[in-house]
């Protein structure tokens, strides 16, 4: 404004008679917008090809204000309206939205190779100085030859024996201490405090499983870099949800925000993090001891044996920086995932009493659940489902009453066994090529630590308290923190094993 202002003042002659300076810059614009208004309608198609069907929105910003603060309700509106595969404006850049269950596998499975690829966003390009596997533009040789790096290096220290417990593998291992941890915490918070918010912890002892395997460290409840680092990734979630104005609107990049300043703020502070640990591991790096994934990346840097075809070689920190993206969306995920079970259990009483005496029937009391228990839990399986992809596990084509918490919709008539086909048209972890890496550590985690936590603890609200079940929208969809969870202990373990 007060740049305009001042063009205001001055006539392009000094005389009143010819155009000013604002008035020209008035026109300029208004031929600018016209002009953008017309090409963003007119997006070429191939011919003989139609454009989806959809809102046309408004000029410049397209449904932007339409898909407000909760997409995910306003596409499901707008797809009930438009069908399956819509398309929709966001700014001037045309977004292709499907919704249903077929119409999704039919393109990430069907076909997945045309379905791989990322967009170019501006706040995909601030994750990880635009060094990320999981969020860059980037789909070819070089990602697909990461990705599968990442999931070997995930495998090796997940599934692979523990040498020095009894658990069947490192990642119960890992689990298990933490899930033992959390179930000491939650004692001592409630003799201290009388209620908390569960969120805080659960997110600590779920980044440790993750760092355990990634870095071979573990932090305290109380260690100020973790805690800040964990805690502060709402500000990435909100920020890289899909939808955001700025990633379509390019003006709204040089407007003050101040989710996106978090959002940047957040991604330097987890880079450092996480630089500072690498560049430890380099220096105490020793090829004939590979301690964790960190130092496994490492050493397939080191060899050079990952020349992608074509012999393009991977940058060494193209290599090393998967730590970034393996770290990153381990810890969020299953902790929401964990954290919304806990939500639903203290809503749902006699769901709680139910897994408990499942788990009390199975595992007794006598000793801690393991992996190898959860053939034998059908009823505690179902729960670590229902987090995401909103319109496909919220479809009243799909599901009865799907705004129900109903483990038992997912349970075979005799509830014995995981229905099969219901179970699978649950989507959590995407289809296809980008399918989640993460797919089956997550669930054996999600699945020990719930177990754990059961069996010793009974979870509730403080009375007269109210939890919001309200899912907030996000990369990951969150509820509102509660902070007036309360625990009773169950028993007490007899030997710790
Ligand atoms: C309950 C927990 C989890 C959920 C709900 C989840 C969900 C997802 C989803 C929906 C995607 C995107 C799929 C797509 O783009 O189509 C994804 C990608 C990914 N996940 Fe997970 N995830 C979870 C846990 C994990 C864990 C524990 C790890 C790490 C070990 C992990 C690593 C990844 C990676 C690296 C990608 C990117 C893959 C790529 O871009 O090629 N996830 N996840």
């Amino acid at each position: 404004l007060p740049a305009s202002e001042g063009m205001a003042a001055m006539s392009l002659t000094g005389s009143q008679d010819f155009i000013s300076a604002t008035e020209l810059l008035i026109a300029s614009s208004v031929f600018c917008l016209i002009f953008m208004v017309i090409r963003s309608y007119r997006r070429q198609l191939p011919k003989g090809l139609k454009r989806p069907p959809g809102p046309w929105g408004y000029p410049l910003i397209g449904s932007v204000l339409e898909l407000g603060k909760n997409p995910h309700l306003s596409m499901t509106r707008m797809s009930q309206k438009y069908g399956d595969v819509m398309q929709i404006r966001i700014g001037t850049r045309p977004v292709l939205v499907l919704s249903g269950l077929e119409t999704i596998k039919q393109a990430l499975v069907k076909q997945g190779e045309n379905f791989r690829g990322r967009p170019d966003l501006y706040s995909f390009r601030i994750v990880a100085d635009g060094e990320s596997m999981a969020f860059s533009p980037d789909s070819g040789e070089v990602w697909r030859a990461r990705r599968k790096l990442a999931q070997n290096a995930v495998k090796a220290f997940s599934v692979s024996p523990s040498s020095t417990s009894s658990s069947i593998c490192l990642l119960e291992e890992h689990v298990s201490k933490e899930a033992n941890c959390l179930v000491m915490k939650f004692q001592q918070l409630m003799e201290e405090k009388k209620s908390f918010d569960p969120y805080r912890y659960i997110v600590v002892s779920v980044a440790n499983v993750i760092c355990a395997m990634c870095f071979g460290k573990r932090y305290g409840h109380d260690d100020e870099e973790l805690v800040s680092i964990v805690n502060m990734s709402d500000d990435f979630q909100e920020i890289a949800a899909s939808g955001n104005p700025a990633d379509f609107i390019p003006i709204l990049q040089y407007l003050p925000s101040q989710g996106m300043k978090k959002f940047k703020d957040f991604n330097t502070k987890f880079l450092s993090f996480l630089q500072k640990i690498v560049k430890e591991h380099y220096q105490s790096f020793d090829k004939d001891s590979i301690r964790d994934i960190t130092d496994s990346l490492i050493e397939q840097s080191q060899e050079k044996k990952f020349a992608v075809k074509g012999s393009i070689q991977l940058p060494n920190n193209k290599i090393v920086n998967l730590v970034n993206d393996i770290f990153g969306a381990g810890f969020d995920t299953v902790t929401t995932a964990l954290s919304w079970c806990l939500m639903y259990l203290v809503t749902n009483p006699e769901i709680q009493k139910k897994i408990q005496e499942e788990i009390d029937q199975t595992i007794g009391r006598e000793r801690n659940p393991r992996l190898s228990d959860r053939p034998m839990l059908p009823y505690t399986e179902d729960l670590c489902v229902f987090v995401n992809q909103w319109q496909v596990n919220h479809d009243k084509k799909l599901w009865k009453d799907p705004s129900t918490f109903s483990p038992e919709r997912f349970l075979t008539a005799g509830g014995t066994e995981i229905n099969k086909a219901e179970s699978e048209k649950v989507l959590v972890f995407g289809l296809g090529k980008r399918r989640c890496i993460g797919e089956s550590i997550a669930r054996w985690e999600v699945f020990l630590f719930l177990t754990t936590l059961l069996h010793r603890l009974e979870f509730s609200v403080r009375d007269g308290k109210k939890v919001d079940m309200t899912p907030i929208y996000g990369l990951t969809m969150k509820h509102k923190r509660c902070e007036h969870f309360q625990i009773k202990v169950r028993f007490h373990l007899k030997s710790s094993e």
